[in-house]
């Protein structure tokens, strides 16, 4: 950026198209022969970094537009599943929505796009959607984000990471606590019938005492590169 402003400065009048050109000539008259060839080097080289860089760019816009669409068809379909089990059956018939239909629009997600998709929390219900390294580290920041003032609902964070020997896209988008209907099943004060049945289900289950617009979870994708 610097040294393509510098060369622009000391080629001002010229077009653009000329500009290369003159700007060779200059250099060639200044400076000694090292630095001379040092920024020939460099000019021929920063279009190519300079597009180099606004394509990954692009990529990098387009994985997270694309991440940003399936968590939003994940929520979607969900909350459109419980809302109906909620209405037709209680929250016990919600209790089983989460716990089959979850995971399995979670699996035809990761099937259709060549990806990993999932739900974690730093607290879970179901053991397997406990976080890794990197997600526990993902959840722990958009709690002190949260704290830093910043809305749950907005939140998401994404990086480039070696993973299991790979570089893979990484993305997540934390969920925040509804008080309805989430707090019937990991509220502060759960009925005996939802509290019995999640017990049998989930011995193991963490996900409860939860207050409204606490942040439940993520949702978790890994694309690969
Ligand atoms: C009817 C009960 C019920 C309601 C209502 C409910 N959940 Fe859950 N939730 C569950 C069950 C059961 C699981 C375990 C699913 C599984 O086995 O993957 C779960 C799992 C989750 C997970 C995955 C992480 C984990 O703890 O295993 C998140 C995130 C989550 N719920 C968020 C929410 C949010 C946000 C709401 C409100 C919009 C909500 N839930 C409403 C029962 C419920």
């Amino acid at each position: 950026m610097l040294i393509t402003l510098f060369l622009r400065q000391k080629c001002q009048g010229d077009s653009r198209d000329l500009a290369a050109l003159r700007c060779v000539q200059i250099m060639l008259q200044e400076g000694n022969t090292m630095k001379k060839w040092v920024l020939v080097g460099v000019m021929m080289l920063t279009p190519y970094y300079a597009y180099s860089v606004e394509s990954n760019a692009n990529v990098l816009a387009g994985r997270v537009e694309q991440s940003r669409m399936v968590v939003k068809a994940f929520m979607g379909e969900l909350k459109h599943e419980l809302k109906s089990a909620l209405k037709a059956g209680g929250p016990v018939a919600g209790i089983e929505v989460c716990s089959q239909l979850a995971p399995a629009i979670a699996e035809a997600q990761s099937r259709k796009m060549g990806w990993t998709v999932a739900r974690t929390s730093l607290k879970p219900r179901n053991p397997e959607n406990r976080p890794d390294d990197w997600e526990a580290k993902v959840l722990k920041d958009f709690e002190t984000r949260q704290a830093a003032g910043e809305d749950p609902k907005k939140m998401e964070f994404y990086a480039e990471v070696d993973y299991q020997g790979h570089k893979v896209f990484r993305y997540m988008k934390a969920i925040p606590t509804a008080e309805k209907p989430c707090l019937a099943c990991h509220g502060e004060k759960i009925k005996p019938a939802i509290a019995s049945k999640l017990d049998e289900s989930y011995p193991h289950d963490k996900a409860r005492g939860y207050r409204a617009g606490d942040i439940r979870g993520a949702f978790s994708i890994i694309q690969p590169m």
